[in-house]
C-alpha cells in the first residue's frame, strides 16, 4: 500500500526538488498539488508546479490553486532568493497541463472526506495558508488526517528573513497557529535539519552527472538557488530545506527529533512567526509536534541522487 500524500507548495527551486522526488518514488501516491503563495505570488507557483510535473513526465497530476495572500498579513515574498519567476536557473517550457478549476482548500476538504480516515498526509512546503483555510473551513476533517508533516519553523538555527522566524511560518503565522494547536500529528522539519543538508559542489555534480533532463534542470536550479545563503551564511551550497519533507516520508530513519510543545508568535512584531518550540521541556505546554533536530545528509543525498536518476 502507498503512502497517499497531497504536497501542499510554494515552487520554489528547492519544492520543486521535493515534488521531482515524490513523483519519482512509488512508495508514495500524490493525490494532488495544492498551491500557495509565498516564494513568489499564486500565478507563479500554479504555474511553476505544473511546469515541474511536466518536466517529471507526469503532465496528468492535478494541479490547485490556493490561496493568493496570508490570513491577515500582506504577503511576502522572496524573488531575492527564487529569481523573479520563483524557479530561475534552468529554462523550462511554458506549462502545457491545465490547472485545474476546483479550490485547493475544497480539494483538500473533498480529498480527506472521500478517502479513508487516516489514510492521507499532507506535506506544507510553504506558507500553512490553504491547510489553515481547510481546517477552519471543515474542522471535521481534523481527525481523519493522518498526519501533517511540513517544512517549517527554527529554533536553534533561529530565522531566515527575521532574525527570529522562518519564511513559511513567518509569511502567515496566523495560519500557523491554527495547525500547530489542531491537534493534528504533527511533523516539523526546521531549518535545524535543512541548513545541515547543504548541496555541495560535489552533491551538486552527482545530480548533474545523472545525465538526464531532471538531473541538469536540478544542478541548475541548486546553483542559482544557492546565491542567497552562500552570500549570507557562507555556507558551501544552497540548503535543499522542503526535500527534506519527502525524505522524511520515505526514510524517517535517516532524522532525529523530539516529541515537544511549538507554539507560534502571532502579535510580536519582533518575533513574529517565531517557532517557540519548547525542546528543553522548562513549560508545562502539551506537546504538539515531532520537532526534528538532526540528519544523516549524506544518506539524504544518496537517496535524492538515486530517485531523481529514475525520471
Ligand atoms: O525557509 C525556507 C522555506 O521557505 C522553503 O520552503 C522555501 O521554499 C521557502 O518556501
Ligand atoms: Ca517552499
Amino acid at each position: 500500500m502507498t503512502r497517499q500524500i497531497i504536497i501542499d507548495t510554494d515552487p520554489g527551486q528547492d519544492d520543486a526538488v521535493a515534488i521531482l522526488l515524490a513523483l519519482a518514488s512509488p512508495e508514495l501516491t500524490v493525490l494532488g498539488i495544492t498551491c500557495v503563495a509565498g516564494n513568489v505570488p499564486l500565478a507563479l507557483t500554479s504555474r511553476n508546479a505544473r511546469m515541474i510535473c511536466e518536466l517529471a513526465g507526469r503532465p496528468d497530476m492535478r494541479v490547485f490553486a490556493g490561496c493568493d495572500r496570508p490570513l491577515g498579513r500582506d504577503l511576502v515574498t522572496a524573488e531575492h532568493v527564487h529569481g523573479q519567476s520563483g524557479l530561475d536557473g534552468p529554462v523550462l517550457p511554458d506549462p502545457v497541463m491545465p490547472l485545474q478549476a476546483q479550490h485547493a482548500v475544497d480539494f483538500i476538504i473533498d480529498t480527506l472526506r472521500s478517502q479513508p480516515a487516516g489514510s492521507v498526509t499532507l506535506c506544507p512546503l510553504g506558507p500553512l495558508t490553504n491547510i489553515a483555510m481547510a481546517l477552519e473551513k471543515a474542522p471535521d476533517i481534523i481527525p481523519r488526517i493522518r498526519e501533517i508533516v511540513l517544512m517549517g519553523g527554527a529554533y536553534f538555527e533561529v530565522g531566515n528573513i527575521t532574525p527570529t522566524a522562518e519564511f513559511n511560518i513567518y509569511v502567515d503565522p496566523q495560519a500557523a497557529r491554527i495547525v500547530f494547536r489542531a491537534g493534528v500529528p504533527l511533523v516539523v522539519v526546521p531549518l535545524d535539519v535543512t541548513h545541515k543538508v547543504l548541496v555541495t559542489k560535489e552533491r551538486n555534480d552527482a545530480f548533474r552527472a545523472l545525465g538526464t533532463r531532471v538531473g541538469e534542470a536540478v544542478a541548475q536550479m541548486t546553483e542559482f538557488f544557492e546565491r542567497f545563503d552562500l552570500a549570507k551564511y557562507g555556507s558551501p551550497g544552497a540548503p535543499l530545506h522542503d526535500p527534506c519533507v519527502t525524505a522524511y516520508l520515505l526514510r524517517p530513519d535517516l532524522f532525529t527529533g523530539r516529541h515537544i510543545n511549538v507554539e507560534i508568535e502571532v502579535q510580536s512584531e519582533l518575533t513574529m512567526g517565531m517557532t517557540v518550540a519548547d525542546w528543553w521541556r522548562v513549560t508545562s505546554r502539551v506537546p504538539n509536534a515531532l520537532f526534528l533536530r538532526d540528519v544523516d545528509a549524506d544518506g539524504l543525498f544518496a537517496l535524492f541522487t538515486e530517485r531523481l536518476g529514475r525520471l
